[in-house]
């Protein structure tokens, strides 16, 4: 299937996956669609050969274990192989600059996977690599998690279309990722984040800009999730903020997913949360080990999603 990206980071590839804002929606559900039949066939141990001979080069300026494990895995089920790059050994901008990088690996690998602090990071990645670049997660955003989501809620519930996400906790990368990928499947959007923790208005703005998208902005967690469908979490410190972890405790401790907080919300809901997660801190182990939760399930669609993507990607135009 073709796809393009949007003109939003000017000089990157239509192969590339920054952001789920600048693809093409149509491919993203077409890769939806995809990520599901291919779960089925992982299940009956169906081979796969999209693939076959490739190699992707993994770029990690952070730790990973989902990111990691389940792209390493994704290219050996498809008949590829993929190579962990760690923070030292490739000294991104350091040792050597990131165009140069991008431009050694377009020679020996066919696609690119980073997991970095800057996003401009990706998007130069993207810009100098003559092979596709995905974004295994920015400090701005975390698309292949937004997209593993989407295809739980899918599960759960079947149609997407009128659904709603209530995200409770720190207005992240990951955060925004699910604002972008509930405004592309046309699902409601509730946020509630402390005062100095929201999304910034321009993120509202943007995916306003695409597609008609009902979003809930509030401090209140029991105010978002009450009409919620799923409800998600994230850690209160992400990955480079480990010196403010003083500081957030204690504002965020509110917003903590536990049984007391899970009652003002539709007994349907399903809980989400992109892992890792801090037991006892922005989840309780009730909840995360209840009835509720889908976060084993969703960190398993990180597999089959990005088998989608990868296969995608190396298929014939
Ligand atoms: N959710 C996620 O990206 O997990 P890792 O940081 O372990 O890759
Ligand atoms: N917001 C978290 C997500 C981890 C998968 C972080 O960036 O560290």
């Amino acid at each position: 299937m073709s796809f393009t990206s949007s003109p939003m980071h000017d000089g990157v590839k239509a192969t590339d996956f920054i952001d789920i804002l600048t693809a093409d929606p149509q491919w993203l559900g077409h890769l939806l669609a995809l990520a599901k039949n291919l779960k089925a066939a992982h299940r009956a141990r169906q081979q796969n050969t999209a693939g076959a001979g490739r190699v992707l080069a993994m770029i990690f300026e952070k730790p990973s274990l989902r990111t990691r494990v389940s792209f390493d895995a994704a290219m050996t089920h498809i008949g590829g192989s993929a190579i962990y790059i760690s923070p030292s050994e490739i000294g991104l901008g350091s040792r050597e600059s990131v165009p140069d990088i991008a431009r050694v690996l377009s020679g020996m690998c066919d696609a690119i996977m980073a997991r970095t602090f800057a996003h401009q990071t990706i998007i130069d990645l993207a810009r100098h690599a003559s092979i596709p670049v995905i974004n295994g997660l920015s400090d701005n955003s975390h698309p292949c998690q937004a997209m593993a989501d989407v295809l739980t809620v899918q599960e759960e519930f079947g149609a997407l279309e009128g659904r709603t996400i209530a995200y409770i906790g720190d207005g992240n990368n990951v955060a925004r990722s699910l604002l972008e990928a509930c405004a592309v499947f046309k699902m409601n959007f509730a946020i509630a984040t402390p005062d100095a923790y929201r999304l910034p208005e321009r993120d509202f703005q943007a995916v306003k800009a695409l597609y008609p998208i009902e979003c809930l902005i509030t401090n209140d967690p029991r105010q978002a999730l009450q009409h919620a469908d799923a409800i998600y979490t994230d850690t209160w410190i992400s990955m480079g903020q480990e010196a403010e972890k003083a500081a957030r405790l204690p504002i965020f401790r509110p917003y903590q997913i536990n049984a007391d907080l899970l009652s003002n919300a539709p007994k349907h809901a399903i809980v989400l949360h992109c892992l890792p997660a801090y037991r006892g801190v922005e989840i309780t182990d009730d909840v995360m080990d209840g009835p509720q939760s889908r976060v084993f399930q969703q960190a398993h669609n990180r597999l089959h999603f990005q088998k989608a993507l990868l296969a995608e990607i190396f298929s014939p135009a």
